[in-house]
């Protein structure tokens, strides 16, 4: 029986590219995405590829955590489980914006808005354990996250806005929060992060036309990146492997405060609050 994905973001770049890649490989995909006619041309695009692939799209803004739950409550509606969840959606606005909960944005949806998301659905996941044996979480990080820091100070914005700091913090968030996870979620359930290379997406479309000319001499494609979050998504020989970092480019530098359990830890209680959600108990 085909797996069920969703994949947030899956009408752009890396995420398009990888739902094309699932879709290829016959798994169900769940376009999670903001903008809905992106998605509906997503779909459009990747039946076209593959006749007779299984196509979904849904509603979903991860910079609100209203919209997060609508998002859940109708996927829920619609299916009785989930197997892989891709938190892949990210942006990295030049000017400082914020959430509808006021969080300074990167923070809030790149970062916060998954974390939430991917608690309301473990009880899906857990049913596909029961009847699969297994379920999936692959979260896109960065190499960025070496740059990062996390600082309470600016979660609700910051002084003086830097998109790269900003953005290096929510990538590091993602890496500690699937590092916090592997060790907290129930038997069966994985999750694994990512780097996914210096990949050629529209993320770069806000840089000065000049820098992204030189830039681009050293991206690679959005379908190498795809190929490998589709082998953490479905292929057997990653099944009950949890809790570590890949990538598709070399070097892959960890930074010490990804690694740090106390760190992971103390993120990952301050983000249960702010969403006010139950932290899951760690395992011994
Ligand atoms: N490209 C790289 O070199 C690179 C390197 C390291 C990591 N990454 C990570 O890879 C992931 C995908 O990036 P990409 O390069 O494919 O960029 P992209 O083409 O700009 O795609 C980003 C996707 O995220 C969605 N998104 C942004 N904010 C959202 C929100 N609030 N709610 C729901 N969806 C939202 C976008 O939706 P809209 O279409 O509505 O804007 C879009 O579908 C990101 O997490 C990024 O940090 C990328």
């Amino acid at each position: 029986m085909s797996k069920t994905v969703v994949i947030t973001g899956g009408n752009s770049g890396i995420g398009l590219a990888t739902a094309h890649e699932l879709a290829r490989r016959g798994a169900r995909v769940c376009l999670a995405c903001r903008d809905q006619a992106k998605a509906q041309a997503a779909r459009t695009e990747i039946l076209a590829a593959v006749p007779g692939a299984q196509v979904e799209v849904y509603q979903l803004d991860l910079a609100s955590f209203d919209a997060i739950r609508r998002f859940v409550a109708s996927f829920s509606a619609a299916h009785d489980s989930l197997d892989v969840l891709i938190n892949n959606a990210g942006a990295v606005p030049l000017k400082q914006q914020k959430s509808a909960e006021g969080f300074e944005l990167q923070f809030g949806a790149n970062y916060l808005g998954p974390v939430l998301l991917t608690h309301l659905l473990l009880p899906l996941m857990e049913k596909a354990v029961t009847v699969d044996g297994e379920a999936r979480i692959v979260h896109l990080a960065s190499i960025a996250h070496n740059l990062g820091r996390i600082d309470p100070a600016t979660f609700r914005g910051r002084a003086r806005y830097n998109p790269l700091a900003a953005y290096a913090q929510s990538k590091l968030g993602n890496l500690m929060f699937s590092n916090a996870l592997a060790s907290r979620l129930p038997a069966g359930i994985t999750t694994q992060a990512l780097h996914p290379g210096g990949v050629d997406s529209p993320i770069y479309r806000e840089l000065p036309r000049a820098v992204y000319a030189v830039m681009r001499l050293f991206l690679i494609s959005p379908q190498r990146a795809a190929r490998l979050i589709a082998d953490l998504s479905l292929a057997p020989h990653w099944k009950g492997k949890s809790g570590g970092y890949e990538t598709v480019q070399w070097p892959k530098p960890v930074s010490r405060h990804a690694r740090s359990r106390q760190e992971q830890e103390a993120l990952y209680d301050t983000s249960c609050k702010l969403l006010g959600i139950p932290p899951l108990a760690a395992r011994r």
